[in-house]
């Protein structure tokens, strides 16, 4: 795409999705930057040759033909209730943008590495995150509301991380990724008569390029032990209450979307949780209890509390802004609270390697 070419400006009855990607909040998808000379020490011998079988696996591209859409995409968008229609737009241009991110990160490491098995590997993850955002912009397209991916690039913050913290950050989404789309997935074919859209019969194959992805970079952290040993493990308690209590503020405020998969979101999120936890003991020595009810509790009160500071800023004036800043507040003690919540240990497993069995 042309980034000079404004194509796909929404029109007047259409939802601004530019304005909806480019947003920098708390709960919208970042786009990262890291130091690339760094990433060139990283040496994969201990753990070759998982390694090597993984990277053989995504040079074999067993989705390569996967993300073409069909004539049944046409007009579904178009068609949907209102309400639905909005969140679901929501829902698409947050994961676009959130694929996206991948994408130019991916590319960008992949073009400043000297190290060849990073290069190998950023190359593959970027070919794939690239055709996950533009199979999910080109059904935006069919209702006329595509992104500018290109105009997108230039947009948006780009946050700085040392390697370690990509790791620890971009392992999570991969995995979290894999764990909602299969979730979303087996809820739709059970139920079939809720798939209101065509897009979610792709999420199966789509879900494994992501657990693969995550795959990988739980072998970059198992090839190195201090990246989840001693004062790391406080970094990577903080990734896993961050991540979880994004996903659960965020997909609490799409009622519309979950009522229509026919899955309350807060079962969705602790099923989401459960099968991410699962995962996660290829590398993590710590687990989050995302079941115990203290748990629970505290992240409810961190929805109702931005649900709360949302209401704040609607109203605005001195008094919203009051409200907001007391709000704020209180949603970095819920926060707080989630990191010093007590954590389950886990042994780590001896391979590394695990299959997408949920
Ligand atoms: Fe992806
Ligand atoms: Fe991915």
């Amino acid at each position: 795409m042309n980034a000079h070419t404004p194509i796909n400006h929404p029109a007047l009855d259409k939802p601004d999705t530019m304005a909806l990607a480019k947003q920098e909040t708390m709960l919208t998808p970042r786009f990262y930057t890291t130091d690339f000379a760094a990433l060139d020490a990283i040496d994969v011998l201990p753990v070759r040759a998982e390694w090597d079988a993984l990277m053989a696996e995504m040079v074999s591209d067993p989705n390569k033909r996967h993300f073409k859409r069909d004539a049944s995409f046409d007009g579904v968008i178009d068609r949907l209730e209102p309400e639905l229609r909005a969140e679901f737009i929501d829902f698409l241009v947050s994961s676009c943008t959130s694929e996206f991110s991948g994408c130019i990160l991916y590319a960008e490491i992949a073009r400043r590495t000297k190290n060849p098995d990073m290069k190998l590997l950023f190359r593959l993850l970027a070919r794939d995150e690239s055709r996950h955002a533009g199979f999910i912009n080109d059904t935006l397209k069919d209702a006329g509301i595509g992104l500018d991916l290109g105009f997108l690039t230039k947009a948006k913050k780009y946050t700085y991380f040392k390697p370690k913290f990509i790791f620890y950050a971009v392992y999570l989404s991969e995995k979290i990724g894999y764990a909602r789309y299969i979730a979303i997935y087996r809820q739709l074919a059970a139920h079939p008569e809720l798939r209101f859209h065509p897009i979610f019969k792709w999420f199966q194959e789509w879900c494994n390029d992501e657990f693969r992805h995550g795959e990988a970079f739980a072998l970059l952290m198992r090839s190195d032990p201090k990246l989840t040993s001693g004062l790391n493990v406080l970094w990577i308690r903080f990734f896993l209450n961050a991540v979880y209590a994004t996903m659960y503020v965020r997909d609490h405020k799409r009622p519309m979307l979950y009522k229509h998969f026919g899955i309350d979101p807060t079962d969705f999120g602790f099923r989401v949780f459960r099968i991410t936890t699962d995962i996660t003991r290829q590398v993590f020595p710590i687990g989050l209890q995302t079941d115990a009810p203290s748990y629970r509790a505290l992240l409810e009160t961190m929805r109702e509390t931005s649900d709360a500071i949302d209401a704040a800023v609607a109203q605005g004036g001195v008094v919203g802004t009051l409200k907001r800043v007391g709000l704020s507040l209180k949603a970095g003690l819920t926060f707080a609270r989630l990191y010093l919540h007590p954590v389950d240990k886990m042994d780590v497993t001896p391979n590394v390697r695990m299959a997408p069995v949920w």
